[in-house]
């Protein structure tokens, strides 16, 4: 199939509704997850530092609170901007079918092909509104960690009145370990998503001014 050869299911190749890459819901939730990810991100390290779970702890330069009390008052306030925003991305990218459009499907040979063609510079970017295949993994990827971050979260925050959440993570103590882990998981996104938006600047443009 010619199709799939060319990684470009039939409807992407039409030009965006109103001309746009990205609507203008998906710029707005997009960067409000960004402030509201570095806020949890930041804080989190600090709640970290009172109780470590490994042999190291975060430099206190890059966190955020100042102590345990202060780092704990900022992770529930910068929660609720990451979950009510985080649930209109998600709604609108179900109801609108751009998670159908955009996301899906991932098939394993093409995620290795672009990948490959990434590695030694030859992967083409000259359509933003279609992302590769290794795009979709990471942004199917990171959406998936956000959920599980949420879910582990509230297990740990409320163990008593969320028991079976709890318990669907194998206990509090396994909670923990997962919610760390998946924030290593984003803080590994983030990387190299930051690094993929200035190698490729006319991605950034688009996320900010639509076009
Ligand atoms: C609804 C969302 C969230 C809730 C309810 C939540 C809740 C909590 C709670 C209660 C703790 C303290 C655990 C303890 O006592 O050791 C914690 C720790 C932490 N959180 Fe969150 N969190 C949420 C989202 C996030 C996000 C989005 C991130 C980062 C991407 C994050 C990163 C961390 C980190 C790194 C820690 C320290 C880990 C530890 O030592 O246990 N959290 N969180
Ligand atoms: C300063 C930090 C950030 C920058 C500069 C940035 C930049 C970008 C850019 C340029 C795009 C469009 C990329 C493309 O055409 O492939 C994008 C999309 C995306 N970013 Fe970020 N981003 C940042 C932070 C984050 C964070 C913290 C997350 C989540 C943890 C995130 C998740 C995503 C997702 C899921 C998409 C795809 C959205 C969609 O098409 O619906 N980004 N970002």
């Amino acid at each position: 199939m010619t199709i799939e050869a060319t990684h470009d299911p039939v409807m992407t190749t039409a030009p965006p509704a109103g001309g746009a890459v990205h609507p203008l819901w998906v710029r707005i939730t997009h960067w409000v997850n960004a402030l509201a990810m570095v806020l949890m991100i930041t804080s989190g390290w600090e709640i970290y530092n009172a109780s470590p779970l490994f042999e190291f702890v975060f430099p206190r330069e890059i966190t955020l609170g100042g102590w345990l009390a202060g780092a704990l008052l900022w992770h529930f306030a910068a929660m609720w901007l990451l979950v009510v925003n985080g649930l209109v991305y998600v709604a609108l990218g179900l109801a609108t079918g751009r998670f159908r459009r955009k996301l899906v499907p991932i098939r394993p040979a093409e995620v290795l092909a672009d990948a490959k063609a990434a590695f030694t510079g030859r992967l083409a970017h000259d359509d933003l509104s279609v992302y590769n295949a290794v795009q979709k993994l990471l942004y199917l990827g990171v959406i998936l960690a956000g959920i599980v971050i949420v879910l582990s979260g509230l297990a740990i925050w409320k163990p008593i009145q969320m028991q079976e959440l709890a318990a669907l993570f194998g206990g509090y103590d396994a909670a923990r370990y997962v919610h760390f882990l998946a924030m290593a998981a984003i803080v590994g996104f983030i990387v190299i998503h930051v690094i993929m938006a200035f190698v490729v600047p006319r991605s950034l443009r688009a996320m900010i001014t639509g076009r």
